[in-house]
């Protein structure tokens, strides 16, 4: 080759990234057909791209419905894109292509994830595959010590132990095959307060240890807050808003995000009693999602542009990206009730 080499566009850094997920769609067909005689497609994830690096957390939140769990089985290779692409592990391998053990996942329901037939000592060892049997009895001790299991719980069956005992097992298999990167969907969600905390912390202190990246996934918006160093909010299969945990502390600019937020007053510092944003409108559905931005139809200061053209993720500072025509025109400290005969709670419609 001759001359001077072009450097690519944009030289992105793209060491320690562990996981790259780019213009990821997923739709799912269901059995309804429009007027026209069309089937209707549920938008469950449409068009969705992350990045993150070892030892990181990111943090997905959005009501029930949004998206969120679809787009971890496309992390973890359950489920293949529509279209995009999805690499994971410290080589960046396309996730249906042989990307096994670079990614582990943790659900919501540790009874239903473990065998009943089998101890759970077996369970954690069977997640390890092909090492020799004094590493593997090593391995699975050192697992179960990081977890903070006591060694003699191996030999019990899942039913024989609390429920956040079996999510420590599982989080023990996660682990023990030391991955790249670990999906949590829900997977605090079924514990009570304390035992969440302890399991967030437990977390933590896993990720500081072994540099594990986390993708955390949560209709709580403060267990995700907790454990992440990023935070993406979704609406309607779409990241509306993606900020550095500090930015989403301070500086949220998505209407749907401030809103979420301020249904969580004091967990921020120095906010108590902040007002509540009240939308109105329907649950969304995912079906057929409108042409013009997708929270429109429940937004406080949604004008005719916005129902009519579909606002892109705009990146607004460094890793801070909305998706809005208006970004940062609804703040916390001037909320807008939308819909002042509506009085109380937050009406986001589903969990939140
Ligand atoms: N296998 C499937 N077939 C049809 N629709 C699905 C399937 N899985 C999820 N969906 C739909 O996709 C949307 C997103 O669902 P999901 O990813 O589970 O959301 P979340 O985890 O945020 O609650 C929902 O409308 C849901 O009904
Ligand atoms: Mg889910």
């Amino acid at each position: 080759m001759t001359g001077k080499q072009t450097l690519p566009e944009a030289s992105e850094d793209l060491r320690d990234v562990v996981l790259d997920v780019h213009d990821a769609v997923k739709y799912f067909r269901t059995r309804r057909t429009s007027l026209r005689g069309e089937r209707a497609q549920v938008h469950a994830v449409d068009g969705i791209s992350v990045r993150l690096r070892a030892g990181r957390t990111l943090g997905l939140v959005g009501e029930s419905g949004c998206g969120k769990s679809t787009l971890g089985r496309l992390i973890t290779g359950l489920d293949t894109p529509t279209s995009g692409s999805v690499q994971v592990g410290a080589e960046l391998r396309d996730v249906t292509a042989g990307a096994g053990g670079r990614v582990q996942a943790v659900f919501q329901d540790p009874a239903s994830a473990l065998d009943p037939r089998m101890n759970v000592r077996a369970s954690v060892a069977e997640a390890l595959g092909g090492v020799g049997k004094a590493e593997r009895e090593q391995r699975v001790d050192d697992a179960f010590a990081a977890v903070g299991l006591p060694r003699e719980l191996g030999s019990r069956y899942p039913h024989q132990l609390s429920g956040g005992q079996q999510q420590r097992v599982c989080i023990a298999r996660a682990l023990i095959a030391r991955p790249d990167l670990i999906l949590l969907d829900e997977a605090v969600s079924s514990l009570d307060a304390s035992l969440q905390a302890q399991v967030l912390d437990l977390l933590e202190r896993l990720q500081r240890e072994t540099g594990t990246a986390y993708v955390f996934i949560s209709h709580d918006l403060r267990a995700v807050r907790q454990v992440s160093h990023s935070m993406a909010v979704m609406y309607l299969g779409q990241i509306v808003e993606e900020a550095p945990a500090d930015a989403f502390d301070r500086g949220l600019l998505h209407p749907y995000a401030v809103a979420l937020r301020s249904t969580e007053p004091g967990i921020f510092q120095g906010e108590e009693g902040i007002e509540r944003v009240v939308l109105r409108g329907e649950p969304p559905s995912a079906v057929n999602p409108p042409p013009g931005c997708r929270f429109a139809p429940r937004c406080p200061i949604a004008d005719d542009g916005c129902v009519q053209v579909a606002p892109e993720l705009a990146e607004v500072s460094t890793g801070h990206r909305v998706r809005c025509h208006k970004p940062g025109e609804l703040t916390l400290t001037r909320a807008v009730h939308a819909d002042s005969a509506t009085s109380g709670a937050a009406d986001l419609g589903g969990e939140l």
